[in-house]
């Protein structure tokens, strides 16, 4: 017997008043209604409880409701919320920790809200400081849904009849080795789809490439992680071609992969790199790290955001940082990720299912298949899995370019028992389709 049957009358109630008057756009989730949540618990309006394997979309990064960061939060918010572009203490001395903590190239902090205005404004300054136009982005790449943004994406489910999107927005294979594009393997491959980036210019470019606009590894289109070493070479190919290079870490940012930021691992040097999500682990922000020399173009006044830095936000970075250091939680999500990647690799080996499982640190993907052999993605199997998960109380995400990959990214607050207890679940689960 599951552990739940859902949704709980008082879920059921909400879930119909937001059918009923929400417009019904945002994701399908597993029918459930949080009401709070604690560390890697939430607890739905029923009184059922679920480990997190979201972070609320790879955003609570200490845990929700970690008591030092709503300290600091409640603190702020008492003695100052919002002078908009005039400095205060929370914003400038977070500038100085950004730049710090950041590839040493990057020596501008631009502080915003949100993950797609960080973004648009790396492609909006980036076309102002080349004076061209032109952006090339990665299939299955998403960067955010406001207007730039989204005509960076490589994904039609992003921008499907929203068009025409922005002039000069190209895109190229990325590197989705568990089904690539040239029918091809990394160990023979040599990075085939970076040399094919001079085939995709030669034919779409007019000559006025401004930058090039990659995730380190691809969150929305399932989780995808690139080769080692093929980031570095992307970097190369940008400085060979005088292409600015933004390393999108929105999402992978904030010790999600196991290191402060994904850059780390191939001692990258991206002119831009726009950071959202866990920045505020769930207060809304998002900055811009980038080069003086870049920013100094401007006349004052020319880039602002209402609530952009806005001294709430900041205390609550200031929070993570300091959590980050004391608790060593970018080291713990290293450690913890490791065992959790094998035993969801073990659960590949063992399962029909599961095609493909991938991840670095806290932030993995399982892909599932209909059958191993054809590599057919199934919606059907993973929306089973979904279900049958939130009745065990294991709360998961679909993402993907088929809609076949479950997202897991635990808060990095995560133990060792409760990576034991829910990938325990996952199996349960899993091998319960056999
Ligand atoms: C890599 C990446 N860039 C940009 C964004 C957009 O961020 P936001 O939803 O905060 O605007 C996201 C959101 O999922 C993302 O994953």
């Amino acid at each position: 017997m599951p552990r739940y049957t859902l949704p709980g009358p008082k879920s059921a109630e909400l879930i119909k008043m937001s059918d009923e008057y929400e417009g019904g756009a945002t994701s399908r989730q597993q029918p459930f209604v949080w009401d709070h949540a604690e560390g890697c618990t939430i607890t739905d309006v029923d009184g059922n409880t679920y480990l997190d394997w979201t972070s609320g979309v790879l955003v609570t990064n200490v845990g929700h409701c970690h008591p030092k960061h709503v300290a600091a939060i409640q603190n702020q918010v008492g003695r100052l919320m919002c002078p908009y572009d005039f400095p205060t203490p929370e914003r400038v001395t977070l500038s100085k920790r950004m730049v710090e903590a950041t590839p040493s190239n990057l020596d501008a902090c631009f502080m915003l809200t949100t993950g797609s205005e960080a973004t648009e404004a790396a492609m909006r300054i980036a076309k102002r400081y080349t004076g061209r136009h032109e952006i090339i982005s990665f299939y299955g790449g998403f960067h955010g849904r406001t207007m730039g943004a989204m005509s960076a994406a490589g994904k039609m489910g992003t921008k499907k009849q929203y068009g025409p999107v922005l002039t000069g927005h190209i895109q190229s294979p990325y590197p989705y080795c568990y089904r690539c594009p040239f029918d091809t393997t990394p160990d023979k491959c040599g990075f085939k789809c970076l040399s094919f980036l001079d085939d995709v210019v030669e034919a779409n470019s007019t000559g006025q490439l401004a930058a090039a606009i990659i995730e380190p590894y691809q969150g929305g289109a399932g989780f995808i992680f690139p080769p080692d070493g093929w980031l570095s070479q992307l970097e190369q190919w940008c400085q060979a071609n005088d292409v600015l290079f933004i390393l999108d870490e929105v999402q992978s940012s904030f010790g999600r992969t196991g290191k402060l930021f994904m850059a780390e691992y191939e001692d990258l040097h991206p002119n831009f790199m726009p950071i959202g999500k866990g920045i505020g682990s769930g207060i809304p922000t998002s900055c811009l790290m980038t080069e003086k020399r870049i920013m100094e173009i401007f006349e004052p006044g020319e880039l602002s955001s209402t609530t952009g830095g806005n001294p709430v936000s900041c205390a609550a970075t200031h929070a993570v940082l300091d959590i980050f250091e004391e608790e060593k939680l970018v080291e713990n999500s290293a450690r913890i990720g490791e065992y959790m990647l094998g035993r969801l690799q073990d659960l590949q080996s063992k399962s029909d299912f599961v095609g493909d499982v991938r991840g670095k640190g806290l932030v993995m993907g399982i892909e599932f298949v209909a059958d191993k052999a054809t590599k057919e993605p199934s919606k059907d199997i993973t929306w089973k899995v979904v279900d049958a998960c939130a009745a065990e109380g294991l709360c998961v995400g679909v993402v993907g370019v088929y809609g076949s990959v479950i997202r897991v990214a635990p808060p990095l607050v995560i133990t060792e028992s409760e990576a034991e207890q829910s990938c325990d679940i996952m199996e349960k689960v899993v091998m319960g389709l056999q």
